[in-house]
Formats: C-alpha cells, sequence, structure tokens
C-alpha cells in the first residue's frame, strides 16, 4: 500500500516537526518500506495499491506510554471531596484514594474490568493511538495484580493495538497491610512479581515513591528484584514532594521518572546520564490543581527527552484524550507543539524502550495516525476536536 500526497511528520533534523511536504510512505507488510518525497517514490511501489491522502498530515501512531486503564469503579465522590477543600494526600490517608480503588477492583471479574477498560481503550484508539502502556497496581494482591495484567493482554488480542505492561505492586499499600509496607514489599508485592513475570506478562516494572506510597529503600527492593528477573524499571517519582526516587531510578538506568513536578536540577543531570525520559503527565497536574510545575527548562538544558501521557486512571487524571494532553502540555507546561507531538509519538515510544515505533523511517513499524489537519501545531491548539482521518496498525489501514 502505498500513501500518496501527505506532509510527514519524521521529526529528522532538517526542518521543524521533521516536515517533509508532499511525501509519501509505502508500506510492506507491517512495516514502512519506503518514505520520502512523491517524486522520488520508487518504481516497484507505484505498481501496488494507492491512496491518495489530499495533502493530509501522517504523523506516528500516538504512544500513550503511561496509563492506568485497567480499573473498575471511579472517584467522581473524592473529587467533590478534593473541590470542598480535602487534599490527595489527606483523602489517601484517610482510606480513600488508590484503595477505594483497589477494593472495587479486586471485586471485578476479569471480563468486567476487560469491557470497562475497552471502553475507554476505544476513546485512545479514536484519537489515533497505536501503543498503550498499562501497570497492575490496583490489585496489590498476588491473585488481583495478576488479573489485572492479563486484562492488559487481553486488550491486546481483542483491539488492533500494541500494549507494553508495567508490573506496579508498590504502588500504594493496601488496607490489610497498613502501617507494615515492609511486609507488604516482602510478602505480596516480591512474590507476585515473580509469580507474573513467569507468566510473561511483565514488561517493565514501575513503583510510586512518595510520602503516602513507598519509601527509597522500599523501592530499591523492588528495582533490585526487577534486575534479577531482567526487566526493565521506572518511578511514579517526585510528584507531591522530592523523596530522590528519581536519582534511584537513574542508579538502576531506569527508562523513566514520571510526574517529575519537585525535580530538582541533580534530578535532571542523573536523568540525562542515565539516558532517561522524562514523562510529563499534565492531567493529573490540572486535576489535582498542582501549582508546582516541572523543571521543564531544565530538561531542555540538559536534552533529557519529554514524553507525554494521559497517565489515564480514577483518582488523578480521569482522561482519555491524547490530544487533550498535548494541548496542555502547551497551555499548563509551556511546552512548544512540536515538543508536545514528539512527547505523545518519539519519546513516548523511548520511556517504553521501543525503538520501532514513535517515528517514521523505514524499517518502523507501520503505525501511523492520518490527520486531517494542514499543519501539525493544530493538533496541540484545539480543545475537544478530533481531526484524525484514519489511523493504521502494523500496517493495516
Ligand atoms: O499516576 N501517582 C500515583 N499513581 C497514579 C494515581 C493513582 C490514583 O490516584 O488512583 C498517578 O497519578
Ligand atoms: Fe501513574
Amino acid at each position: 500500500m502505498l500513501l500518496t500526497h501527505a506532509n510527514l511528520a519524521t521529526f529528522g533534523a532538517n526542518a521543524p516537526y521533521g516536515l517533509v511536504p508532499d511525501g509519501a510512505i509505502w508500506m510492506v507488510g507491517a512495516c514502512i518500506q519506503w518514505i520520502g518525497r512523491m517524486e522520488d517514490v520508487p518504481r516497484q511501489a507505484r505498481d501496488g495499491e494507492s491512496m491518495d491522502l489530499c495533502g493530509r498530515l501522517i504523523t506516528p501512531g500516538l504512544v500513550d506510554c503511561h496509563t492506568h486503564i485497567v480499573h473498575a469503579g471511579n472517584r467522581a465522590r473524592e473529587f467533590e471531596l478534593r473541590l470542598g477543600g480535602a487534599t490527595y494526600e489527606e483523602v489517601a490517608r484517610s482510606g480513600g484514594g488508590i484503595n477505594s480503588t483497589v477494593s472495587a477492583t479486586r471485586e471485578a471479574s476479569e471480563e468486567d474490568l476487560l469491557g470497562s477498560a475497552l471502553s475507554r481503550v476505544d476513546a485512545l484508539i479514536a484519537e489515533g493511538v497505536t501503543t498503550i502502556e498499562i501497570k497492575s497496581g490496583y490489585g496489590l494482591n498476588i491473585d488481583s495484580e495478576i488479573k489485572m495484567l492479563r486484562v492488559a493482554r487481553r486488550i491486546a488480542r481483542d483491539r488492533s493495538v500494541r500494549v507494553v505492561t508495567s508490573f506496579l505492586g508498590a504502588h500504594a499499600i493496601p488496607g490489610e497491610y497498613a502501617g507494615r509496607p515492609d511486609a507488604y514489599v516482602d510478602e505480596v508485592c516480591l512474590p507476585a512479581l515473580a509469580v507474573a513475570a513467569d507468566a510473561g506478562l511483565v514488561d517493565a516494572v514501575d513503583g510510586f515513591c512518595e510520602g503516602i506510597a513507598f519509601s527509597k529503600e522500599q523501592i530499591r527492593k523492588v528495582f533490585e528484584a526487577a534486575k534479577t528477573l531482567g526487566l526493565p524499571v521506572k518511578l511514579h517519582a517526585e510528584q507531591l514532594s522530592n523523596l530522590g526516587g528519581t536519582r534511584l531510578a537513574a542508579e538502576f538506568g531506569a527508562l523513566s521518572s514520571d510526574h517529575l513536578e519537585y525535580a530538582t536540577e541533580v534530578d535532571v543531570i542523573a536523568m540525562a546520564r542515565a539516558g532517561m525520559v522524562a514523562v510529563l503527565l499534565p492531567g493529573a497536574f490540572y486535576f489535582l490543581r498542582e501549582t508546582k510545575l516541572p523543571p521543564i527548562d531544565t530538561f531542555r538544558k540538559h536534552g533529557v527527552g519529554m514524553a507525554l501521557a494521559t497517565d489515564c486512571n480514577p483518582g488523578s487524571s480521569p482522561m482519555t484524550s491524547p490530544l487533550l494532553v498535548m494541548n496542555m502540555a502547551c497551555t499548563l507546561f509551556r511546552m512548544t507543539p512540536e515538543e508536545a507531538l514528539a512527547g505523545m509519538t518519539l519519546h513516548g515510544a523511548q520511556a517504553l524502550g521501543l525503538s520501532d515505533c514513535g517515528k517514521l523511517y523505514a524499517g518502523a513499524r507501520a503505525d501511523l495516525a492520518i490527520w486531517d489537519v494542514e499543519h501539525p501545531a493544530e493538533l496541540a491548539y484545539r480543545l475537544g476536536f478530533n481531526p484524525l482521518h484514519k489511523r493504521v496498525f502494523a500496517g493495516a489501514v
């Protein structure tokens, strides 16, 4: 299949967005065989099927590299409480927060979890997402963590989307272990990780390093276990305070550190040295009405790639719109529309350790989003409008 007369956002160094005007993409099987200007299309490519895109924009398929999209219930009541003055931490410490989603998720059947997750996944797909990272972390016992990860794998079978899983057993301390976080790590989190990894359900290991969650020492234990299993790590860190989680993650050569509102320049330098990606979550910043901005200029200064994601979850970011995330990244974090698009493609893929997507080049997977826009800045510019024309997943339109 040859896609013709499109503007291509390749993120090459030649132009802003790596824009190739009046370009073409030749797809063979699940891959991009050739990409370039219309006048250079190879002869064999012209012999097959083709589709005239009449000047539309092609970007890499979007990558949502941080989601908690598998969960049951919602936290609208907690939203009301927070608007009435309660803080996210107060709600969590009074037994609500993540633990209320844990109760709902434990009770839900695998079928129900799958059904509710698919409706959210469909919203992401409708806005051009082709790769989704999905975390466990609302089970917090062995069976329920496994249940969540099985649902995540089933999503990739039921929809034309690529799923990358993260084990997030160190997300919160469940009620039955209140005040005994070390016992939880030893008796539940580490054994659950071993079982899940053995079942082939884990692509990476995540944690939440925060006053309301786990200390650096507890996360270190989880990361050591990941290392033994040969799994990459990443961390929710520096979201509500600075506990040094990012520097710990850097020590383990983590893929990313996520949230990062309270990260310092020392943290950013450690990330740069370790080749980590900064995963920024403007939906959570907005929804929790945070005021401390992540250090965007410092990431730029040290060349740390900035990825963006929905963080889709019922407590801090109940959102399923990557385009709105891009808009928020520009309006709230002052990222440029070009950085926002790279955050949802190029750097999102990097944050997952994937090199075959997130960028348009010959040899990459043919995961594409085709947009009814003239200029890529329009993707971050509009609110509540979806200009997706078509989506291509592994070469299939
Ligand atoms: O990424 N920060 C921790 N975890 C989630 C929130 C989960 C929840 O509140 O249910 C996040 O924001
Ligand atoms: Fe998260």
